[in-house]
């Protein structure tokens, strides 16, 4: 089997039930991205509860005090992202109907909404094609194809871009998104992973070369 059908059948038999994995919805995908940038998943899935229960739709969220928006945010840190996450809802709410673009190059327009969040946008909510890449990513492919370029570099960038729009399974790009960030997450993960136990290892060049923790490589700046 290859790289990506390997991680899908991973995914489905491994994966957490996250709420935001039950639905489409952009609005939900949104606030499930912005609030886990930087934050791991058991300590923003409270908030996602809290804000989604508060917030049920992007009006209610655009209608807010922002002192409401930022007392619930409050303890998940980098409150520019609860400032931002209030603006982006406005602008949808009020310039576009409350509709969030339907795919990548017009996501990328919103205010706070940068490759990352697009592509999870697009993918997740609209099935697009474009791959996600954050640091879940980096780690998987660096390691499973021997990529020693420095993740901290704008070259990885375009690098890990261009090899994940090759990857990416383009008859279920959400699901290979999904994936690959969960395989990142709970299998491939950065400290002593369970190599012994991974689905991709006899076909892992950084398994083979017995390298795995040297990967992904990554400069201070
Ligand atoms: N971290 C960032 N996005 C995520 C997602 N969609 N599922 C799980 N963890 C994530």
């Amino acid at each position: 089997m290859n790289f990506s059908k390997t991680l899908i059948t991973w995914y489905l038999q491994n994966k957490r039930d996250l709420p935001w994995r039950n639905t489409s919805d952009a609005y939900y995908i949104w606030l499930s991205e912005i609030m886990l940038q930087q934050t791991r998943v058991a300590q923003g899935l409270p908030y996602f509860l809290a804000f989604t229960k508060t917030f049920p739709t992007v009006f209610d969220l655009a209608n807010a005090d922002e002192e409401q928006v930022l007392k619930l945010w409050q303890g998940l840190g980098y409150y520019s992202r609860a400032r931002n996450l209030h603006a982006t809802a406005k602008q949808v709410a009020f310039e576009e109907n409350g509709k969030f673009p339907n795919h990548y190059k017009a996501l990328l327009k919103l205010k706070g909404i940068g490759e990352y969040t697009a592509a999870a946008i697009a993918s997740f909510s609209y099935n697009e094609a474009v791959p996600v890449v954050d640091g879940n990513v980096y780690r998987v492919l660096s390691r499973y194809f021997n990529i020693e370029t420095d993740i901290a570099s704008r070259k990885a960038k375009k690098e890990f871009t261009q090899l994940a729009t090759e990857l990416i399974d383009v008859e279920q790009p959400a699901l290979f998104n999904q994936a690959i960030m969960e395989f990142g997450a709970l299998q491939c993960v950065p400290k002593s992973p369970d190599c012994a136990n991974c689905p991709l290892n006899n076909s892992c060049l950084a398994f083979g070369m017995k390298k795995v923790d040297q990967l992904p490589v990554k400069l201070k700046k």
